[in-house]
């Protein structure tokens, strides 16, 4: 297939791009390339370029950002994907949307099944809620696919800001009462990968096994582990440690939907830590 991937470079992309160039032709755009919040280059790109699937990993990410800079996130994460939407109908295009365990108020105490109803807490997940809505309005052939927690080997994330620490020898306080399912985006790329490959267009939930989630701060205590760091972590409760946006308290995904479509099993979280570390170690 062809897929028109944007959102590159990011965090996601680094790994999505190649395990997508195993199986398909793509053709990647930065921002540069394709802005997608300019209506008529969308639909001219699109035109030109006539994707059967075009991946949107573009996004506006700063969570607590979004708080003080609303419209901005809103214009990438609903404009934007309104756009794409619009440009995927015409050309007939598939569009697969990444979206966020950040839809959800987090009141649940078992994991969000895909169909469950969201509530946003935050400007961000209100906005890429808004984007998944549009392309539900706009579009029959759709895939949204819903993650969390994005770690891997570029751009900023929290397993590169814990290993800072650990070289600046820095003490930590962790937030201990937000639960989530961390996700290595070579995993998350490869389950992508999969359900792009069966045509069963629906909304989906994708992340690492944590089976029922984990705290940021036993994250950050299996991180040091496996860097055998001995650097002193303190949990702390999202209250002490003020954000700018609210996060939900729990926010874990079930991915059995996805599994089921796909056959693709999520890999336990521990393991694709330690595969992580590993790829780091390496390079
Ligand atoms: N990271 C996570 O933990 C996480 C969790 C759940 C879901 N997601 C979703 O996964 C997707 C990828 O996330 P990521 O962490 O890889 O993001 P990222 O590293 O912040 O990359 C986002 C990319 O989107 C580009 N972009 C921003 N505005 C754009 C526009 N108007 N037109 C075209 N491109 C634009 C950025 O360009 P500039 O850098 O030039 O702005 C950047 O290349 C996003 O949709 C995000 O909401 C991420």
């Amino acid at each position: 297939m062809r897929l028109l991937v944007t959102g590159v470079p990011g965090l996601l992309t680094a790994d999505l791009i190649p395990i997508l160039m195993e199986r398909h032709e793509v053709v990647p755009c930065s921002i540069n390339d394709l802005d997608i919040t300019d209506r008529a280059a969308v639909t001219e790109r699109l035109r030109s370029c006539r994707p059967e699937v075009v991946v949107n990993c573009a996004g506006y990410t700063n969570v607590d950002g979004a708080e003080t800079s609303r419209e901005e996130a809103f214009r990438v994460n609903a404009l934007g994907v309104h756009y794409l939407a619009l440009a995927c109908r015409e050309t007939g295009a598939a569009l697969c949307q990444i979206s966020t365990d950040y839809v959800f108020d987090g009141r649940a105490h078992k994991p969000y099944l895909p169909w469950d109803v969201p509530g946003p807490v935050n400007a961000y997940g209100a906005s890429k809620w808004a984007g998944e809505c549009l392309i539900q309005t706009l579009l029959r052939n759709f895939y949204i696919v819903r993650t969390s927690s994005l770690y891997g080997k570029s751009g900023p994330n929290f397993v590169a800001t814990i290993l800072q620490k650990v070289q600046e020898g820095q003490s930590l306080s962790v937030v201990a009462d937000q639960i989530m399912s961390p996700t290595w985006t070579v995993n998350f790329s490869r389950g992508l990968s999969a359900l792009l490959e069966t045509g069963l267009y629906g909304l989906y939930h994708l992340t690492d096994q944590t089976k029922g989630g984990i705290s940021w701060f036993d994250f950050t205590q299996a991180i040091l582990k496996a860097v055998g760091s001995d650097l002193e972590v303190r949990p702390a409760s999202a209250a002490e440690i003020k954000r700018p946006a609210r996060r939900p308290a729990y926010s874990v995904l079930d991915t059995s939907y996805l599994t089921m479509g796909t056959g693709y099993e999520p890999l336990d979280w521990q393991e694709a830590l330690k595969q992580f570390i590993a790829t780091l170690k390496q390079g």
